[in-house]
């Protein structure tokens, strides 16, 4: 993929690079479709879920657009049955909004697995594993048919009584997955701890390099914000 992407002029060279990303993007959703054989089977939560929404099945996922000008976006994933042992990488399905894991053999599902997945809010799991983020992170969990349920996502920005999160100041709190939360700099700051006033400097730089400067200020601004959240 990224072979292909070179020896192009440098006017074109922006253009395709931005292709690029958003072909690997697609590649890795798909990849996680395939994490294992067959199809998502209808008698099953995430088929029934995705009937239900009138997403359309491809492999192990459920995917819907919101509407037509909207790219397709996974909102379901089944990887029951499916021999999994550990669970690091799922983030082509950060958008989904349930995940089946049952009749696994998992032993380990790492900490940041579902660092992200703001929507999700049906996790099926064999029974020994815990909830992502531990039962504070749900408003419901509890045990069917072999499996754990965790359902429904707290909002890690609006816990009365334990934790307060306090973001810097000129930024705001916003959920990033299960026991996440990520402050986002409030309009019109940015920078390490939002300490920076004025624009964004986006309209600074024009041209062809422009673009790819722009791409390249976006991805280190992001690294910013996470840094932040860290805190
Ligand atoms: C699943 O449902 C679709 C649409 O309702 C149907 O076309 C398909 O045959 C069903 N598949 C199975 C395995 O029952
Ligand atoms: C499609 O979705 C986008 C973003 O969610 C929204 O801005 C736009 O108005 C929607 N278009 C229609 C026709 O609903
Ligand atoms: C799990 O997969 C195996 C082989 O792929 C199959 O034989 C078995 O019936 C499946 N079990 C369930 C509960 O779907
Ligand atoms: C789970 O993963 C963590 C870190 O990735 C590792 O330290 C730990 O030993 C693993 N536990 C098991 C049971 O594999
Ligand atoms: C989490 O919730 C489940 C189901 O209600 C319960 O069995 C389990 O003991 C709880 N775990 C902790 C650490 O509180
Ligand atoms: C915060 O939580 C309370 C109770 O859990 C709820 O009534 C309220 O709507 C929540 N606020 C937001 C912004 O989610």
């Amino acid at each position: 993929m990224k072979a292909g992407c070179s020896q192009l002029k440098p006017v074109l060279l922006v253009l395709i690079l931005n292709l690029c990303f958003y072909a690997s993007y697609q590649l890795n959703e798909l990849q996680v479709c395939e994490l294992c054989s067959g199809a998502v089977l209808n008698g099953t939560a995430v088929g029934r879920f995705c009937s239900s929404s009138a997403g359309r099945i491809d492999g192990r996922c459920c995917l819907k657009n919101d509407n037509t000008s909207d790219p397709e976006r996974i909102i379901g994933l089944d990887l029951s049955n499916c021999s999994l042992t550990h669970v690091e990488d799922l983030h082509g399905a950060s958008t989904a909004l349930m995940i089946d894991l049952s009749l696994n053999p998992i032993v380990n599902i790492s900490d940041t697995a579902f660092q992200g997945f703001i929507e999700l809010n049906y996790l099926i799991l064999p029974q020994d594993i815990v909830c992502p983020g531990g039962n504070a992170s749900w408003e419901k969990v509890e045990f069917k048919e072999g499996n754990r349920l965790c359902e429904g996502q707290r909002d890690m920005c609006n816990q009365t009584g334990q934790l307060s999160i306090n973001c810097p100041e000129n930024s705001i709190c916003a959920p990033y997955g299960p026991s996440f939360f990520e402050c986002s700099c409030e309009h019109n700051f940015h920078g390490y701890k939002c300490l920076r006033e004025g624009e964004f400097p986006v309209l600074l730089v024009f041209g062809p390099l422009g673009v790819f400067m722009v791409v390249i200020s976006f991805l280190l601004w992001v690294t910013q914000r996470r840094k932040v959240k860290s805190l």
